[in-house]
């Protein structure tokens, strides 16, 4: 299993913060904001990570990361080009990825988990898993639809009237048919290769599980999240209860 972070994208949420350097290199608690997605993925026992940044500031992310050696990891890096969406991002990972499945991660999001039983599980399944997270302001993330036994039926990007207050978290596995699918989408109406649109794919051929996401997750992509992304890493860095 290969491991992808993809931090691409423009900041744009988050200016003039952003003005002079990335979303995933600003502070978050006492770490740069991509050393918590980078984290979660070589807990899990990922060592091979593919770092996915825009054209902007790609240097830093080198001068930052390095080898992976300090994480004891292996780091290689490619760039985005233009902010196209999160599964174009991710179709730039398939020569990466060759033949394995791969563990995918968005760059500004935070976890408490621990995902080493789900990704171990995963190794001997085909199809696609996601994590869910209920959380109060459902319509600004992807929105799981759920039936009454809290099976999954579909998702909606960031919809007016959400069917839940499930978000689909940032961290996704997706078994290597990821790459097809990806291939034959069309952008969504805002223009972007949507992530949400991969997903859905594996959902209508029955090949999607949803699992709940346990501890803390948070994204850190508005000003608002990006203050609560700091309480959220220094409560796990404190190892505080509240
Ligand atoms: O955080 C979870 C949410 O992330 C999901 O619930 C949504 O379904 C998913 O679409 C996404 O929504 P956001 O509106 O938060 O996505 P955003 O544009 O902020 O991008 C999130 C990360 O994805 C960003 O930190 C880097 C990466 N990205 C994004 C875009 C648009 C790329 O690598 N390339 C891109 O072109």
């Amino acid at each position: 299993m290969k491991g992808i972070v993809l931090a691409g994208g423009t900041g744009s949420r988050l200016s003039p913060l952003t003005k002079v350097t990335n979303k995933h290199l600003l502070a978050v608690y006492n770490k740069p904001m991509i050393y918590y997605p980078i984290q979660t993925l070589v807990d899990a026992g990922i060592k091979d990570i593919l770092i996915i940044s825009g054209k902007e500031h790609a240097g830093d992310f080198l001068t930052l990361l390095r080898s992976g050696r300090e994480f004891g990891a292996r780091f290689v890096y490619e760039i985005q080009e233009e902010a196209g969406g999160i599964a174009q991002a991710l179709g730039l990972a398939s020569d990466f990825a060759g033949d394995d499945k791969v563990a995918v991660i968005l760059g500004d999001n935070i976890f408490e988990d621990n995902f080493s039983a789900e990704i171990d599980a995963f190794k001997n399944e085909k199809g696609a898993r996601i994590f869910l997270k209920k959380v109060a302001d459902p319509n600004r993330f992807g929105v799981a639809e759920l039936d009454d036994q809290n099976k999954i039926i579909g998702i909606e990007e960031k919809p007016a009237n959400p069917k839940s207050n499930y978000a689909v978290t940032g961290f996704y596995l997706y078994d290597n048919d990821v790459f097809k699918i990806i291939s034959a989408l069309n952008p969504s109406a805002r223009g972007e290769y949507e992530i949400t649109d991969v997903s859905n794919n594996y959902i209508n051929k029955g090949l999607l599980k949803a699992e709940f996401v346990k501890g803390e997750w948070t994204d850190a992509g508005t000003f608002e999240s990006l203050f609560k992304a700091n309480s959220v890493a220094r409560k796990i860095a404190l190892g505080l209860d509240e």
